[in-house]
Parts: structure tokens; sequence; C-alpha cells
């Protein structure tokens, strides 16, 4: 099914990230139609939908807006032209512990072959959250202004980069014919914080974090607007250089733009050696709340420029340089509510909703809070503040409450134990040695629209009611118009389409023809044994051979509900004769009864009951030689296909294993029968040939 099709709410992490990605391009291939080509394609009011949609998943995937949203409305412009780097411009490996930045170092004085108890000259500095900049002064005077790009080609944005007034136009002093200066261009976090006021005052779309208002602001059409903009700019690093190269040091050379009227980082230091090293990360760490600007991090490189060069690079990175990043960012803030979301698979899943707080530049106002166990666990209540972490771009996640600030009417929050989406029973299965499974399931599969397409999916599938011409693509299109969103819907097609104005055969993908080819594949599935019906149910645990076992054991369906339905009470009559069926287990007792006891469900049940004749199994031979034995069939089989041994076997009442055990009673083995022979002589199971299981069988099979 398409996710477009999908409410925000019910899409997955996984689905979310994916429909994020696709709004966003989208989006950008209108945006570029509408204000560059003059030519938009779709309606105000559908572009607009486009964009709640993704400002929607934003808002409850606040990850997802600091990496894609830089691309979104601000993609590069066809019309800023290209600009190819005459050095391209790279990129950091990160390390994230002190015993990766030790090893960095070990490396680069293997590299190098220089003792492992010589320090190494590192400078060290801020790793701004900005988006890299590549300045071009030719003697002295700035001509071209590109950003990163992919690093090889840049988009010109000097006209926009012209108003920054913390760049200049022209160098101070004695400088090289030409240089490349190269740096980050950033946003304070106060002037985005005002930026924002200003934008929300405005009716327009507020930005993520600086560092989406910094791109968003360099890659306007409209310099004014760049103008507009508090941008600001620090030199770290160069591209090109012809002329005399200032310095040949990283920090003779920071030195340099500093003099030459470039703003530098004022907490850039020359450490030597990784004690040093650490220290400086520490300290600006300790500092970085505090720092007017954000940073992630902090980037060490190689101070002598001639060891740089011996270094060199590996891949997109040089191995003389390392990006520090920061442990994930947390920050305090009130649990507003929890709402429960419902999976594909009817999976509870609770979102904590939160006073919005900026964690590490991103403003967070919903977090994960796992499952049921995990808010017991932590004590989550409605009204706690809690600690919210955020890494990378992972979901945020509520880590843990802050005891001290629980206000006194906060109760211990309880989770609920129906689906929010459809009111049926969610239950908590437990497993053979009664361990609660994590999870709270919504048992109204067949009912609960957040897993309707998925379970009509299954309900149709080969193994169920098998009805050709409905597959996955037609279900979630019918599903999608409100034509079939329960089972007993397909039933009724016909007589819903002779009443219907809008026919199936005028649906795209549909005729006449086969539209009558459907009509007729389901008419031929009004009648459905046993095994079937209760396999396309969809009951958890009960696949096919459940489904079969199930079968055969009641014989018909109102035996089978019968017997479900006493066996309510864990410790009845009923409930031991259920689980005393060999192969039925605790586990699917409970998910039966769960099943059969949702009014949800059984209203389905009945619609379908009127609508289909459910006929017995296909019955079993019980008399047979076989009958009730544990097979194995093994080696290369000539008379039959595998899966045929396996029908036969089974419909002359035996059960097919895999693997022989001290349960196998028989081995059927062709020729090439390998470790299976030595398994059945271990445990003294007997072993035939392919004729003898023929000759044993008889004609029966
Ligand atoms: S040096 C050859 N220094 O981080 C090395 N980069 O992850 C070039 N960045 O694209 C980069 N602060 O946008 C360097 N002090 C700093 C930095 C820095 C931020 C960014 C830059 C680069 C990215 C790499």
């Amino acid at each position: 099914m398409s996710l477009r099709q999908l409410e925000v709410k019910a899409l997955t992490a996984m689905e979310a990230m994916m429909e994020h990605q696709a709004l966003a391009a989208e989006i950008a291939d209108h945006d570029l139609r509408y204000h560059q080509q003059d030519a938009p394609i779709i309606a105000d009011a559908d572009y607009d939908r486009l964009r709640q949609r993704l400002g929607a998943i934003e808002a409850l995937y606040p990850a997802l807006s600091a990496p894609v949203s830089s691309a979104v409305g601000a993609k590069p412009s066809e019309k800023f032209s290209q600009v190819r780097h005459r050095v391209p411009m790279l990129s950091l490996n990160n390390v994230f512990s002190d015993q990766d930045v030790r090893d960095f170092l070990e490396r680069i004085k293997r590299f190098l072959g220089l003792e492992s108890q010589s320090a190494i000259a590192l400078v060290a500095e801020p790793k701004i959250d900005g988006l890299s900049c590549s300045l071009r002064y030719e003697q002295g005077r700035l001509v071209v202004a590109a950003t990163r790009g992919d690093g090889e080609e840049g988009e010109d944005v000097t006209a926009n980069v012209r108003t920054i007034a913390d760049i200049p136009q022209q160098l101070q002093g004695p400088v090289p014919e030409v240089l490349e200066v190269r740096g980050e261009i950033y946003m304070r976090k106060d002037d985005f914080l005002t930026l924002n006021q200003r934008q929300e005052e405005a009716g327009k779309q507020a930005f993520a974090n600086p560092r989406n208002a910094a791109a968003g602001s360099l890659r306007q059409l409209d310099s004014a607007i760049t103008a507009s903009r508090p941008l600001r700019f620090f030199a770290y690093a160069w591209g090109e250089i012809i002329g005399e190269r200032p310095a040949d040091t990283q920090a003779g050379m920071i030195e340099a733009f500093a003099r030459l009227g470039l703003p530098t980082n004022p907490l850039t230091r020359l450490c030597v050696g990784e004690v040093e090293v650490l220290d400086h990360y520490k300290q600006i760490e300790a500092q970085r709340a505090d720092l007017p600007y954000d940073i992630d991090g902090v980037v060490y490189k190689v101070d002598d420029l001639a060891l740089q060069a011996r270094l060199g690079f590996v891949a997109r990175a040089p191995r003389w340089a390392a990006a520090h990043k920061f442990p994930a960012e947390k920050a305090s803030t009130t649990l507003l509510s929890i709402d429960i979301q419902v999976g594909r698979t009817g999976v509870l899943t609770p979102v904590a909703r939160l006073e919005p707080v900026n964690v590490g530049g991103v403003v967070v106002s919903n977090a994960t809070l796992h499952n049921e166990e995990e808010i017991a666990r932590k004590d989550v209540r409605v009204g706690d503040v809690v600690r919210v972490q955020r890494a990378g771009d992972v979901i945020p996640q509520v880590v843990e409450v802050v005891l001290s600030a629980r206000p006194a009417e906060a109760v211990p929050y309880l989770f609920p134990d129906r689906c929010p989406v459809c009111g049926s029973h969610a239950v908590r299965e437990a497993d053979a040695s009664g361990k609660l499974d994590k999870a709270r399931r919504c048992t109204g599969g067949l009912i609960c629209s957040a897993q309707a397409v998925e379970r009509l999916r299954h309900f149709v599938s080969r193994d169920a009611f098998d009805i050709e011409g409905l597959g996955e693509k037609q279900i979630e299109a019918f599903y999608q118009d409100g034509v079939i969103t329960r089972p007993q819907d397909i039933f009724a097609l016909e007589a819903y389409d002779a009443a219907s104005l809008k026919k199936l055969k005028d649906r795209e993908g549909w005729g006449p023809t086969s539209v009558r080819n459907l009509f007729a594949a389901i008419n031929t599935r009004r009648q459905i044994t046993l095994n079937r019906f209760i396999y396309a149910l969809g009951i958890r645990h009960v696949g096919e051979s459940t489904a079969k076992l199930l079968a055969r054991h009641a014989g018909d369906f109102t035996q089978l509900r019968t017997m479900i339905l006493a066996a309510k009470e864990a410790d009845s009559e009923a409930r031991a004769q259920l689980t005393a069926i060999d192969g039925i287990g605790p586990v699917m007792a409970d998910a039966l009864v769960d099943f059969f006891t949702e009014p949800h469900n059984q209203e389905v049940m009945n619609a379908l009951l009127a609508q289909v004749t459910i006929e017995p199994m296909e019955q079993v031979v019980s008399s047979s030689p076989v009958a009730g034995m544990t097979i194995v069939f093994t080696g290369a089989l000539e008379r039959m296909t595998r899966d045929e041994a396996k029908a036969m076997a089974e419909r002359l009442g035996a059960k097919v294993s895999g693997s022989v055990s001290k349960k196998t009673n028989l081995v059927v083995a062709g020729p090439g029968a390998g470790s299976k022979l030595a398994d059945a002589q271990k445990h003294g199971v007997e072993v035939i040939s392919e004729d003898a299981w023929f000759e044993r069988v008889g004609g029966q099979g």
C-alpha cells in the first residue's frame, strides 16, 4: 500500500522516514516548477496538503526535520549556477570516545612512522553546526562564494554571501594572488529565535534549528532576503592557494586568517598530545550550552602542514583530522500527555507529547516511550518533568523522570487495554513460561483500520481464501476508497457494484472482463474448507498447520467456536481440553480465546458465515497405517516432490517434521540421504525407502 494513503499517526518510524523523504522531494519539485519555471502542476490547496503532511510527520518525528528539511524549499536552485571546486571540499571522520581519539592519534603516528610515545601537535576547535562555504579571493577581493554541494561542485551563492557582514569583500594586508578561504556559515541561537518569531508573526514556516535557518537563508534567490537574515562566518580551512601560503601550520593559517580580517573561532587551541586534546574537548563540552551558537563536537587537525600533506586522505576525509562528536543531548521538559499509536501489526506504542524543548538544536515535542513496561519501569506519569534525549537523527526518547519535580497530583500511568483506533481489546501475550510480551496488541485485527489492509491482504492470500485478481494492490485501492474495508465486503462486492454509480469496470486498471473474472473468482470461494477459513482469520500464532490441527479436531466451525469460547476461563476443563490437543499450547489458546471473545471479530465471523459455506477439512484417513505418526522425508525422492510427500502424509493423519528426534516414528529416505539417517540410527527410528512408503500406505495417498 502506498504510504501516502496512511494517516501520519499510523506510520512506523521507518515508514515516516521514507514518506518524509518522498514528500520533501515532491515538494522540492513543485517548488521548482512554481518558483523557477512558473509552471505549477498542482493546485495550491494540494500543495498545501503535502506541506501539512510533511509538517505533521516532522511534528511527530522531530529528528526528521533536521537532515531533510534543509533540502525542502531550499533545494539547490537551478538558478544558482554551479561552481566546480578547484580543491574538493571534504568531510570529516567521526570519533566518539576517548579511546577512539587515542586510536586516531595512534593511527597517525603509525602512518608517519613515529614512536608511539611521541606527542603530536593538533589544533582543536569547535565543530560549528552550520553549512560550509568556500570563499575565493583573488588579489584579496572576494570573487566567488560557493556552497559545499557534493564536495566537487557547489552552488554559486556569491551575491548572497556579499550581504553577510562577517565576510570581508576585501582582505587586509599582503595576501596570496588566489586564496580560497573555507569555513562555516552559521546563525547564532538568539538570532535564530528572533527570526523564528518574525517568521511566525508573518504566518511563515518556522525553522527547525539554527542550521536549517542558516541554510535556508543562504539559499535565497533574492539576496535582499539573505541580507535581512543574521548570518555569520568562521574561517577554519582553505582550498586553492596561488602564491605564497601564509603559514606552515594549521594554527599559523588560522592566525593569518584573523590578520586578513576573517572571523576565526576563539576556542581554537593548539594542543600537544592526547591529554591536552581531551582536556580541551572537555572544556568546550562544558561551555557548549552557553555558547551563542550550536556546535556538535570538536575537530582535531594535525598542526604541521607538511605532516598533513604526508598523511593525505582516505576516501572523502583527511587522515590528519577527526571530528570528536558530543554524546546524545538531553533536556528536561514536561510530559503533557501520552498518546497511543497503533502499528500495522496491531502493536500499541506510547508516544510522549512534550512541552516543546530545544534538545541539541532541534525543538522536540514528541518522544517515544517504547512500551508499557518501560513506562512502568521508569514510572513515567503525565505532568512529570522528564529528561529527553536525542542522538543523531534517531527518534527522541524519554530517558528518565526528574522525581524531585513530580507534581503532587501525578498518578501512575494506566496503559489502555483497548485499542485507541478501533476500541477492541488490547492484550499482552504470555509465553509458555508465563512471561508477558513487552508489546500490547490490538486484537481487533479484522476491523482495526490501523491493521485492516494487512489483514485483508492475508485474508485473500494464497493459502487463505486465495482469490484470484485480488492482490495487495487491488486490496489497497479498494480499502482506500471504502469499497472493501472488512472481509465480508469482499463477498458483497458484486451486489455493491450493482448498486453503485461508480462502477468497478471504470476504475483505473479494471475493465468489464477483469471485473467479471473477479466476481467469478470470489464466487468460487464461497465454499471454503474449515482449515483455510481459520487460517484466513489471521488469528495471532495460528498459522496453516495450527489451523489444520484445529479444523481436524473440531470438525466444524460451530464446534470450534463453542470449544474456544468455553475455554475462556484459564483453569476451566475446556481450556485443559484445548491445550491437550497436541500442538496447541497455552500461548495459542490465549490467542484463540482473545480473538473469539472480541465482539468486533464475532461480528466479522458472523457476517462471513452468512456469505460463505464452510466445508470440513479434506478428510484424513484416520485408519491409515501412518496416522498419528511423525514422519521425516530425506534424500532425493523420485516418485513425488517433497511438497507432495508432505501433503500425502498429512492427508493420512501423520505429522511431517524436518528433523529427526526421538519423537520421530518413521524416516522415508531416498538416495543421498545424509545426517538424518545417522540421527535415525541414533534414536532407533525405523527407516524405509520411498517404494516401501508407497507399499505401506497402499493406494490410500
Ligand atoms: S574542517 C578537510 N573544521 O563539518 C576538513 N569542518 O563533517 C574540512 N565543520 O563539511 C572540514 N566546523 O561543514 C572543519 N572547525 C571545523 C568545522 C568543520 C564545522 C563542518 C564542515 C564540514 C563538516 C564535516
